[in-house]
């Protein structure tokens, strides 16, 4: 079994293949951390690891010990996983072991989303709860490991089992004490159109932290830290990640402490969150998904990625091949009919696109982003014959559509506002604060969920739509509901995103065969969260192929290629200007969900057979591209950040393809040969180049190499001065690696 429990020392160890997770009750009930990192002997046990019960640990859970779920007050000054207000104003608390359950599988956590087991030999749980006598506090802490991955699910409960109201002020999903502070922060920060880039700094004395207050997890910071050894590359060395599965305002802090330990906790942020419990209530706090490797940052992605794609979506896309879409954002934005819309679609059938989607100001009278969102009817103006008119002509073309939606937002100018004015949020007698000339409503009411779900199954019922790309384009202000009395105020942001959450599991639920994207102005809520529901979400409203190095390598870090929506778009680019080829965008998008965002009826004839080509190159590696292994091989952070490489690989090794991306050109400079890493040593691969001609000097054109050789040697990422290939800024290299079968075929 991967848990045990040692019913004389009271430690429990979770193991797997990979990896140990070990805490220990002591003789004065409170929860130790013993380890979590290489797998150690089951059959052991650990309590060296811990308080030894020397001098004043005795009498107080203290710095340096580690603890497992520290509270405040009791003489532990490091930041606390809890900070729970009692009848009689009073903070401090004394949670102590109360019991425990082990059982097989993992449970399902009610109202929000969580990586689950299949079946029940795939994870293990082991459930402790601990309690505090004077306040009636019991806190459930849930571990679940898993079979298959270097991962430790973790989540916390709070129930009141006394008689008196009480106030959860702090309530961590999962906090992990560190026996040392040599490690690296490493975090996913950035803004609108340049999210989630790898930021890293040292561990020292004090706190650092990332959090959002913005009511979404946000662009700005990913709800993801990493603390790695220094000397950890991609391919070797010690990391441990924490991600939260969670949407909503988190903090995300490692803390240094004077005796050289590390703490580092994951949660909803305390900032702006109470909970009131009163007696017999409970509330349950979003998974940390904690992982733990030897093999760099790579293994670290590894681990994610398998889980998240395989056991945090769900649905029937999980498996399925997505399909490559056109979206007419940037190829029409609010001017379009339904002839516009149909001659972009034949274009994109002729080049083989599959899927045609239909973005924003098809309903309601939205020619500009100053009305509209809440009236979920279509526009006859632009769709006379609706959407199942326009639904119909696509499918008549061989594709199938897709829409957009923002169900969380309503605009001042609408029908829903009028009717409604207060379903949006905000404080009654101020001002509401307009972003993008739109208010948001009210998530946490049942009554706004119920008449969202309402309008928009009337919406996707209408006609064939086969894919939703669900956006969200403001953050919260004014953080108020009016269907919430004063005291419980500081409940609504955790509100509003269990009633997102209740509005997708309903529309998935009544809508199984509708590949869903979440977007939130790009990737503003690009997490875990919103992955339980939406198997993709539109990564970033940045399409530069060069800005779109650095979003997908930092997002790669945790989430998985099936998850990260990436497009060609027109140049110059419309948000930074650039003029790139169309191969290079190409090469950056096809790593991901691959997709254009674009008028395709501008394309010359030139372009159309260059567009049809990539779509052929991406349809036939596909699998490799959305589900292969993702090798990062030189870091856009790194250095002059002037080349980027990485590699999908599928999971026999029989297939690859390689991006290698150099950025601006330099004059008279040698060329740059780069091994490979994941291919299968024993195997010879045909290298092919694409486009076809675009060969690297020195590769034999549709030459075969040993897998050892393009592992030990490498391929020219960078060509030299003398290479015949054109030189220039942004260009790309795109290689694929198939395994021959029979060599002296060959
Ligand atoms: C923001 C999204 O990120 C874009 O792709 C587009 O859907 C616009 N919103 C539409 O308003």
């Amino acid at each position: 079994m991967p848990i045990r429990w040692d019913a004389e020392t009271r430690e429990a160890h979770l193991h797997n293949d990979r990896v140990s997770y070990i805490l220990r009750v002591l003789d004065t009930g409170w929860l130790a951390h013993l380890h979590f990192g290489r797998r150690l002997d089951p059959s052991r046990t650990y309590g060296h690891l811990g308080p030894q019960g020397a001098g004043a640990f005795r009498n107080r859970p203290a710095d340096p010990a580690l603890l497992e779920y520290p509270v405040a007050e009791r003489g532990d000054f490091r930041a606390p996983a809890c900070v729970v207000e009692q009848a009689d104003g009073s903070t401090v608390l004394d949670l102590v072991y109360a019991g425990h359950r082990i059982r097989r599988g993992k449970p399902a956590l009610p109202g929000l989303p969580a990586t689950y087991a299949e079946t029940d030999d795939e994870a293990e749980t082991v459930e402790v709860d601990l309690a505090d006598g004077p306040s009636g506090l019991t806190v459930t802490l849930a571990y679940s490991i898993f079979r298959d991955v270097p991962c430790v699910a973790r989540n916390a409960r709070f129930r009141n089992d006394g008689a008196t109201m009480l106030r959860v002020r702090c309530a961590m999903s999962a906090s992990l004490d560190l026996p040392d502070d040599g490690w690296d922060m490493v975090q996913l920060s950035g803004a609108w159109a340049r999210e989630r880039h790898v930021v890293t700094r040292p561990l020292a004395p004090g706190r650092v932290s990332i959090s959002s207050a913005r009511g979404a997890s946000g662009a700005e910071h990913n709800p993801f830290v990493i603390l790695k050894r220094p000397s950890t590359t991609e391919e070797a060395g010690e990391a441990y990640g924490l991600s939260l599965v969670y949407s909503g305002d988190f903090l995300a802090e490692a803390e240094g402490d004077s005796f050289g330990t590390a703490r580092v906790r994951i949660g909803i942020d305390p900032a702006n969150f109470t909970w009131t419990l009163e007696p017999g209530a409970e509330i349950v706090l979003p998974e940390a998904v904690l992982a733990y490797t030897t093999d760099g940052l790579g293994g670290l992605s590894d681990a994610y990625h398998r889980l998240y794609r395989e056991r945090l979506v769900r649905g029937r896309w999980r498996d399925a091949p997505r399909p490559v879409l056109v979206n007419n954002w940037e190829g029409t934005y609010f001017d379009f009919d339904e002839d516009r819309l149909v001659a972009m679609a034949s274009v994109a059938r002729d080049v083989g696109i599959e899927l045609f989607v239909l973005d924003d100001g098809w309903f309601g009278e939205r020619d500009d982003d100053d009305s509209s969102l809440g009236d979920w009817t279509v526009d006859r103006r632009k769709l006379p014959n609706g959407l199942d008119g326009l639904a119909r002509r696509i499918q008549g073309l061989g594709m199938s559509l897709g829409l957009w939606i923002e169900p969380e937002m309503v605009s001042p100018r609408s029908r829903l506002f009028a009717a409604h004015p207060e379903w949006a949020i905000g404080v009654p007698g101020r001002p509401r604060t307009e972003i993008r000339n739109q208010l948001v409503l009210d998530m946490s009411r049942a009554e706004v969920v119920d008449h969202l779900f309402a309008a928009l199954s009337d919406v996707l019922g209408s006609a064939p739509i086969s894919y939703v790309k669900w956006d969200m384009n403001r953050n919260m202000t004014e953080a108020y509901s009016g269907a919430l009395p004063p005291d419980r105020q500081g409940e609504f942001r955790h509100r509003y995103i269990l009633g997102v959450y209740d509005l997708y599991a309903r529309l998935t639920a009544a809508f199984p065969h509708i590949l869903f994207e979440s977007c939130a102005s790009g990737g503003g809520r690009f997490d875990p969260g919103m992955l339980a529901y939406a198997p993709q979400t539109w990564t970033s409203d940045d399409t530069d192929a060069v800005e779109r190095l650095a979003i997908q390598w930092g997002t790669s870090l945790v989430y998985p290629l099936s998850s990260i929506g990436a497009h060609v778009s027109a140049v110059p680019n419309h948000q930074v200007g650039r003029v790139t080829s169309l191969t290079m965008r190409a090469a950056v998008a096809f790593f991901g969900v691959f997709g254009y965002e674009l008028d395709t009826t501008t394309f010359t004839d030139e372009e159309r057979r260059e567009v049809a080509d990539q779509v052929a190159f991406y349809v036939a590696h596909r699998d490799v591209l959305q589900r292969g292994r993702f090798v990062r091989l030189r870091s856009p952070f790194e250095g002059d950040g002037n080349e980027t490489v990485w590699m999908a690989v599928s999971d026999d090794r029989r297939r690859a393809v390689v991006g290698a991306y150099r950025v601006l050109d330099r004059p008279y400079a040698g060329p740059v040969r780069l091994p490979l890493r994941g291919l299968d040593p024993d195997a010879v691969y045909r290298v092919t180049a694409w486009p076809a001609g675009t060969t690297p000097h020195g590769e034999p054109e549709g030459g075969l190499r040993g897998g050892d050789d393009l592992m030990a040697t490498g391929v020219v990422v960078r060509p030299g001065p003398f290479d015949p290939r054109p030189h220039g800024d942004f260009q790309a290299l795109v290689l694929a690696l198939d395994a021959v079968e029979d060599v002296a075929a060959g």
